[in-house]
């Protein structure tokens, strides 16, 4: 009882910390980003010739406001940039652009708007523009310009009024910094053959294309690009749509590269890459081509990657009953890139992690990571770039979507590797997650609570996402797959939930044998416009059901309040929710088993609802912990992947405490058969088993059993090393084994170890190799080498700044390194703010990560402080 009390305890605080630390990690955030935001509005006045005045917080100016007015839409822009590949005078790389956007006045006004950030804009008669009136129309002569720089927009205010209907072109040229930034058009570095190279490449989800060109940068301005890219001869020029031209210019040692007209389109879609890449093509008819780095594509990395997009594309074709809208489709790897991969219409950006695959290093899991990302980012091709979102409000349904369809797509590409059984670890669970703390959200959120560059990044979030494709996969399931593909319709431009669940309506209207108690909306709106999900308590004596909202912290008080009404129903023995409930995983779930669940999916999620009521003090702990009493026996991935992260929330909490022994020698009887059952079925660990999912078990095996010190392990893994360390040339470790192989030497270890695997990161060339050795050596047990790893992270030279945060990560998950880690962000917060607070995911993964063991009232205390 005593013990029960003690966990329970930890346990409420654990929880407190966690919302505390997602409120302190808001607070903090809009404070620096509102400092850092400050300052880089001094360097930008600096850039530009006129004055940039401050934004008045009760303004009702329209520059005051972070939506463009509705008065003009662009039709098509003309826009040629010319990255330079090598330093100027002042030590900078710079780009040089000029544009032209034709516009139509919706609206009569003497006012231009149009998104530019960090551009320098050359003055034309005192002004940053030039404008005129098209088919004989006047324009009025510009008055004055200057940018307002909190809103990011270049303010054009004119003499006199566009007029309704009538057509004008406003032309700029400029220059912009080729930063490293990973932001809009910036440049990215890499060496080949001891020799360093350059490359122009471009990020502007979500509001970054304004850093590369002047432009209407929402995703609802869509018109047609006419791209040209100025580059050295020598180089590859590549854009969203097909080169229809290629002229040398004589006397310089460039050419200028002309594409075709894009397809109406939006800014952030927008993709340039100039660089000395090449690629290899299915000479299909599809135009897929993979483009990589010379090296990697020599060493044959690329082909994976070739043999899934073509199968991918043409299973999309059919589930979305229309062709592939575009001639070509690019899919090129990048070596920094700050996402994991973009969805540029034509013209796929990747990390090379999530493209590239070498059989002979990289691990399966490597190659799942791989038809995923490929299929997620091709899924939007239809979803999200032809279709597209009116404003970032609604991002949920794009990214949710295409979430839920990577797993059909992927399940296309590789059918033996039960893919479809997957969403329940990586999008259902990791949803229940965040979904019941009080900070979550609803799905759903009103346009007007999504203005700033940071509210719509934070829309990039697990609900989005995870939740998204949750609901949406359980919507799929009640309609059934060919009623929701075929409510889906592509055909309009503008993706809305009311439109997307008419259609759905009508398909079920249209299909006889399908009938719904409620109608779509009606069903998904609890879903949408609510955050949460219910836990539903079953009285076994008197057959009540009642129902609340989950939170993992009991007493929290939720802000948001929502009807929360989900409606139960009695259905003979079962007990079944009338509208499903999204805890759904491949079969008719409805709140309660049912029996044609597939067995290792339903012991994976009573585990994990055993686990998360435990926390929610609504079971009792030691309950939960007997669900983990089968795995002796278990040999399935799914329900040990789900056992190992519930357990590790636990080891993490308690591995510095008394309680963590006993934790230990439990869970190393419980992996001990695991562990014996691979070596037998492995010839002692020479071989992998053939099974897909097996040979993540077989992984988890050797994990958990060297973590426990399971006998026989520790020495197993330092010994392959060693063989390693004696003949680096020849790395016999299987690449699945290989991360566990590495962190465990390595923490054994010292710093001969250490330096080895550093030397050897140092000298990869296959990106998911290197992630393997970096990931790794943040297992040292040696201070002064955590903290020399974590001084690394600030240098890009070292570790790329598209991977500083995730070495932090994997640094602050080691019991050492944790404390040094959680200090050097601290000390450092301003520089990693700078570099990664506004952008995607990244600073708020980095946070989670430093923070994941908190669970002290003192340490509570210390994220306050903030
Ligand atoms: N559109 C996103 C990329 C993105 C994310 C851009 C955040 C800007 C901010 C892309 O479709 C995506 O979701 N990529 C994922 C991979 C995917 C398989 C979930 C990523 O980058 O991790
Ligand atoms: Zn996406």
């Amino acid at each position: 009882m005593g013990k029960g009390y003690y966990i329970s305890k930890h346990l409420a605080t654990a929880a407190m910390v966690l919302a505390a630390i997602a409120l302190v990690t808001i607070i903090a955030l809009s404070v620096v980003y509102n400092r850092e935001k400050s300052k880089n509005a001094a360097k930008f006045s600096k850039a530009t010739t006129l004055p940039v005045f401050p934004t008045p917080k009760t303004s009702n100016e329209p520059w005051d406001k972070y939506r463009l007015p509705d008065t003009l839409s662009p039709q098509y822009y003309n826009v040629t940039l010319w990255p330079r590949l090598v330093k100027n005078a002042n030590g900078m790389y710079i780009f040089t652009g000029i544009s032209g956007v034709m516009f139509t006045c919706e609206k009569k006004t003497d006012l231009i708007l149009i998104h530019s950030n960090k551009l320098n804009l050359t003055v034309f008669k005192g002004h940053h523009a030039k404008l005129t009136g098209l088919s004989g129309v006047t324009a009025p002569a510009i008055k004055t310009t200057w940018f307002q720089s909190e809103t990011q927009y270049l303010v054009i205010q004119l003499e006199g009024k566009l007029k309704p209907g009538k057509d004008y072109w406003l032309y700029t040229e400029f220059t912009g910094e080729l930063a490293d930034d990973l932001e809009g058009f910036y440049r990215s570095e890499y060496m080949e053959n001891g020799e360093k190279k350059i490359i122009a490449i471009t990020q502007m989800q979500a509001t970054y294309a304004r850093k590369a060109f002047p432009c209407f940068d929402e995703p609802g301005m869509k018109a047609v690009f006419h791209i040209t890219l100025i580059h050295d001869r020598g180089t590859t020029a590549l854009s969203n749509s097909q080169e229809i031209k290629n002229v040398i210019i004589d006397g310089m040692p460039i050419t200028r590269t002309i594409f075709g007209p894009t397809k109406r389109m939006s800014t952030y879609l927008i993709a340039f890459v100039v660089s000395d890449f090449t690629y290899i093509d299915a000479k299909d008819k599809k135009g897929v081509r993979i483009w990589a780095r010379k090296k990697a594509i020599e060493d044959r990395q690329g082909d994976y990657a070739l043999n899934i997009t073509q199968p991918i594309l043409e299973f999309f074709e059919k589930y979305y009953n229309t062709s592939y809208p575009l001639s070509k489709s690019d899919q090129i790897a990048l070596p920094d890139f700050n996402s994991g991969a973009m969805e540029n219409w034509g013209l796929v950006a990747y990390r090379e992690t999530a493209l590239l695959y070498d059989p002979r290093t990289s691990a399966n899991g490597n190659k799942q990571r791989i038809v995923t990302v490929v299929s997620h980012e091709l899924a939007h091709m239809w979803f999200g770039n032809l279709v597209t979102v009116k404003w970032w409000n609604d991002l949920w349904l794009n990214e949710g979507f295409a979430s839920y369809v990577e797993y059909l797509g992927a399940d296309y590409a590789e059918p033996t590797w039960n893919m479809k059984d997957q969403t329940i670890l990586y999008d259902l669970q990791s949803a229940f997650a965040v979904d019941s703390l009080t900070s979550s959200h609803p799905l759903s959120r009103k346009e007007e609570e999504v203005n700033t560059p940071s509210e719509i990044s934070e829309m990039f979030n697990t609900i989005s996402y995870s939740k998204g494709a949750a609901v949406l996969k359980m919507l799929s399931e009640f309609l059934t797959e060919p009623v929701f593909a075929k409510g889906l319709s592509v055909s309009f431009t503008v993706l809305s939930l009311l439109c997307l669940f008419s259609r759905l309506n009508q398909a079920v209207d249209q299909t006889p044998g399908i009938k719904l108690p409620y109608s779509v909306h009606e069903i998904m709106n609890r879903w949408i416009l609510q955050m949460g999900f219910p836990v539903v308590t079953i009285d076994t004596r008197t057959g009540n059901v009642s129902q609340k909202h989950f939170l993992l912290e009991p007493e929290a008080v939720v802000d948001r309040k929502s009807e929360f009404k989900y409606v139960v129903k009695h259905h003979n023995c079962d007990i079944t929710f009338e509208n499903p409930s999204y805890k759904s995983n491949g079969s008719k779930m409805n709140g309660c088993w049912p029996t044609s669940m597939c067995r290792d999916t339903s012991e994976a999620q009573i585990l994990d609802d055993a686990f998360n009521l435990a926390r929610a003090s609504i079971i009792n702990i030691t309950l939960a912990l007997r669900t983990t009493k089968y795995l002796l026996r278990e040999r399935e991935y799914i329900p040990w992947e789900a056992a190992l992260r519930n357990l590790n929330y636990f080891f993490q909490l308690f591995d510095r405490s008394e309680v963590y022994g006993a934790m230990q020698a439990y869970l190393k009887k419980q992996v001990k058969p695991l562990f014996e059952y691979f070596g037998t079925i492995s010839s002692n660990w020479t071989t992998v088993p053939s099974g897909h999912t097996d040979q993540f078990t077989q992984i988890i095996a050797l994990s958990l059993a060297c973590s426990t010190g399971v006998e026989g392990c520790r020495e197993l893994t330092r010994s392959w090393f060693k063989k390693w360390m004696q003949n680096p040339p020849n790395n016999a470790i299987h690449p699945n084994l290989r991360s566990t192989v590495y962190c465990n030497a390595i923490a054994a270890g010292g710093a001969e170890e250490w330096n080895f695997g550093w030397q050897m990161f140092q000298k990869a060339t296959v990106a998911a190799e290197a992630v393997k050795l970096r990931s790794a050596l943040a297992c040292t047990k040696v201070p002064w080498l955590l903290n020399r790893y974590l001084e690394y992270t600030m240098n890009p030279e070292k570790i790329r700044k598209q991977d500083a945060t995730s070495t932090i990560g994997y640094i602050a998950s080691n019991i050492i390194g944790q404390p040094l880690a959680w200090d050097f962000v601290r000390a450092n917060w301003d520089y990693f703010f700078k570099l990664y607070g506004t952008g995607s995911f990244i600073f708020s993964g980095l946070i989670r990560d430093v923070t994941y063991r908190f669970c002290t009232p003192f340490e509570l205390s210390q994220v306050h402080d903030l």
